[in-house]
């Protein structure tokens, strides 16, 4: 039987180029090794407030990107978290064992809790949800970024705490950072990491901008006061763009350097800024193909809910009559 991997994606800002080549393109590549669950959290999503008319249209272009990029739907589930209650269910019962100290200590908690006037319960319980979401699939692999590696630990400590209580229980689950073209920088702050919530201005490149409008956002990255590319005096904007340039192209290194070795920026942003057209055209086509169709991407969504729905409810079963809850077979 094949390792079962399990992501998820929180339907809020607009996907990026750096989110295809840090999460997504490596998804597409290892689905066929594994069973392979893509989940579109929108009740993780809800712990923000969402205008509701924009987080249900979000939901199916989430998943209307998952399919363009190449994410193949027999083969993989793509589904919804709300659609399969046994998430929130899993989650109420992980809450009851997780220390309310656990989880005032994680960083992510910390870091939205400042930006809110007030601050929702379930901003605190995002994690256990997260935990919820993993162990109901009993994954074996979480691909996700460095900024979720606390996340996971604290999968991993609540996994053992239940276990310890009630006897063995859940899979520990392993992070797997992802290890190539993983860290897309933001183009207005190379020191940043390019963020979902962030786009709209010049910062990312969105997976739906029209080309015209991705060539201006690059035109205008943020570069370093040299005129050229000096690989010995590599400036965080410039190694960012030709990082994007290079995980697009998938050239090797040595080419890179012969390619763009004194380059003046002006000519080196046509040309990644050419790069990045060439991968979105063809990739809106098929977005626009697959979201031309009235209901394909909803009745994709309501046969990964389906397909995944017996895994999680045997899961909860299970946790149920491990703490003595009541079931009725
Ligand atoms: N917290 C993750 C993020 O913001 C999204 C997420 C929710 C997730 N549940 C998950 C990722 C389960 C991996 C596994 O990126």
């Amino acid at each position: 039987m094949k390792a079962r991997v399990f992501s998820g994606v929180q339907p809020s800002g607009d996907l990026h180029i750096g989110n295809y080549l840090g999460a997504l393109k490596n998804w597409v590549r290892i689905q066929y090794d594994y069973e392979s669950i893509f989940c579109i959290v929108d009740l993780h999503a809800i712990t923000i407030y969402q205008e509701p008319a924009a987080l249900r249209a979000k939901i199916e272009e989430i998943a209307a990107i998952f399919l363009a990029a190449g994410i193949d739907p027999k083969h993989s589930a793509i589904m919804v978290q709300s659609s399969v209650p046994a998430h929130a269910e899993l989650a109420w019962m992980l809450t009851c064992v997780t220390p309310v100290g656990w989880l005032e200590r994680m960083t992510q908690y910390k870091m939205k809790a400042e930006s809110q006037e007030t601050v929702g319960d379930g901003l605190l319980q995002y994690p256990v949800l997260m935990a919820a979401d993993i162990l109901l699939y009993q994954a074996a692999i979480v691909p996700v970024g460095e900024d979720q590696r606390q996340h996971l630990e604290l999968t991993r400590d609540l996994a053992q705490r239940f276990n310890s209580l009630y006897g063995d229980t859940f899979v520990m689950p392993e992070t797997h950072l992802p290890t190539v073209g993983a860290r897309v920088m933001g183009l207005d702050d190379p020191e940043k990491k390019m963020s979902k919530s962030a786009s709209g201005s010049g910062h990312a490149v969105a997976l739906l901008d029209p080309p015209v409008q991705a060539r201006k956002k690059i035109m205008r990255a943020t570069t370093d006061s040299l005129p050229a590319v000096d690989f010995d005096n590599l400036g965080a904007g410039v190694a960012n763009l030709l990082g994007i340039f290079q995980a697009l192209s998938e050239w090797p290194e040595n080419r890179m350097k012969k390619h763009f070795a004194g380059m003046r920026y002006g000519e080196l942003k046509k040309q990644v800024a050419e790069m990045v057209i060439s991968h979105l055209e063809p990739f809106q086509k098929r977005y626009h193909e697959i979201t031309s169709e009235a209901g394909y991407v909803a009745s994709i969504l309501r046969e990964g809910a389906e397909r995944v729905a017996p895994i999680a409810d045997a899961t909860v079963e299970l946790v149920k009559k491990r703490m003595g809850l009541y079931t009725l077979s």
